[in-house]
């Protein structure tokens, strides 16, 4: 039987990436829609090449080969097996929560949502006996290596450090979008992209990993590891450490979780050889350098809204940043400053959640008139 599947931002990097997985296993799967933002001349590519039986697009509705249909009514459709959910930012909430109360399975690659909302999205999930599979190459590690959680004492979150891990402070304060874009190991969009070269991104695993996970903060550990090939590990409460390796390529994480818990030959393109990897490196973060992961970790800490107010201080000042309009360390002084002003509100509800993030994004955006 085909494995029934929607793409939620089949047009960007994960979405590409989940094509490719998708047509060397084309008899294990039926696309029942992919849906795109701005990019729709791909979109409508890639209708013609998979034959969705619906597609969406965020700015026009100029779709030829599929019917239109809206991300929630996608989300709400049970022939779906399994959602890819593969856009970027808070726009990936709101079709996770319907596919979720739809009984429908997901492959999450949008870490946003778990940043939002993981306190209403994990437990909400459990209820509706719906899996959560993680598309970060770190969860997908941890997911592989865990057998019970109980017997896990912490997590071991591996990052690559970026562009700027071996620059100085001041090189990194000047760097231009360009720079900030130039990732050493992976290719990516540009939102994460960059909160990869601030380590917001590694921040915003952490917390992804502690809602997936149910792991305490203090029991989630981040080390750079520059050669991306150990892609995290846990360590067991009698000190074992199980770690899974590979090389760097998304399309192994993506079938993964789109394939789960089946495991296929797929897009691998060579095997793994230890005695081709001339050396493994890992070492501390830079917290002076690396701000961004202390602010992540803070906000994990407080719990209630604080990650909201995280999570939409930093995709507002990414969004100028790569707009020209202010500099990369102005990302972190953002939210720093909005963090410093945010009143936490406990256990908020969605529809709070999206106030929130709102009056966050209006706020910032006003700030960025200072700097
Ligand atoms: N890329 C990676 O290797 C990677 C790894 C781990 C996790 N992730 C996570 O996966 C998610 C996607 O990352 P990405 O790198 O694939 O991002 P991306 O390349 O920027 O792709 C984002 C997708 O979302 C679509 N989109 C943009 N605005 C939209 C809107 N208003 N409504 C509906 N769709 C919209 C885009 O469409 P258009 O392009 O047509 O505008 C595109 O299909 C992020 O949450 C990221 O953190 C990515």
């Amino acid at each position: 039987m085909k494995r029934k599947i929607s793409i939620l931002g089949s047009t960007g990097s994960i979405g590409r990436q989940a094509l490719e997985v998708i047509e060397k296993l084309n008899d294990k799967f039926e696309i029942i829609a992919l849906t795109g933002g701005s990019n729709t001349e791909l979109l409508n590519e890639q209708i013609k090449k998979f034959s969705p039986k619906y597609a969406y697009a965020a700015n026009y509705k100029d779709i030829t080969g599929a019917e239109y249909a809206t991300l929630e009514e996608i989300c709400s459709n049970k022939e779906n097996d399994i959602i890819l959910v593969a856009v970027s930012g808070r726009i990936g909430l709101k079709p996770t929560i319907t596919a979720i109360k739809n009984g429908i399975n997901i492959a999450l690659a949008n870490k946003e949502t778990l940043v939002m909302a993981g306190d209403i999205v994990m437990p909400m999930a459990k209820e509706y006996g719906v899996k959560i599979i993680p598309v970060d190459s770190e969860h997908c590690a941890i997911h592989q290596c865990i057998k019970d959680i109980a017997q896990v004492d912490k997590l071991i979150i591996t990052a690559s450090g970026g562009p700027f891990l071996h620059k100085t402070i001041d090189e990194m304060k000047n760097a231009t979008v360009d720079q900030a874009l130039a990732h050493p190991r992976w290719n990516m969009g540009k939102k994460i992209t960059v909160d990869s070269a601030t380590l917001m991104n590694k921040g915003l695993e952490v917390i992804e990993a502690h809602h997936l996970f149910n792991m305490p903060y203090d029991k989630i550990e981040v080390v750079v590891h520059p050669q991306s090939i150990v892609h995290s590990a846990i360590e067991y409460v009698d000190g074992s450490v199980i770690a899974q390796l590979g090389l760097p390529s998304m399309h192994i994480p993506i079938q993964y979780a789109i394939t789960y818990p089946d495991r296929f030959e797929g897009i691998k393109s060579k095997s793994f050889s230890f005695s081709q990897i001339a050396r493994l490196d890992f070492e501390e973060p830079d917290w002076d350098k690396f701000k961004a992961l202390k602010l992540a970790y803070d906000a994990g800490k407080t719990e209630g809204s604080a990650t909201v107010c995280l999570n939409a201080a930093n995709e507002e000042a990414v969004f100028a940043f790569l707009k020209g309009k202010i500099k990369l360390f102005d990302i972190i002084n953002t939210v720093e400053a909005m963090m410093e002003k945010h009143d936490v509100v406990k256990n908020p509800s969605i529809e709070e959640i999206f106030c929130i993030d709102e009056e966050i994004r209006a706020k910032s955006r006003e700030l960025f008139l200072k700097f």
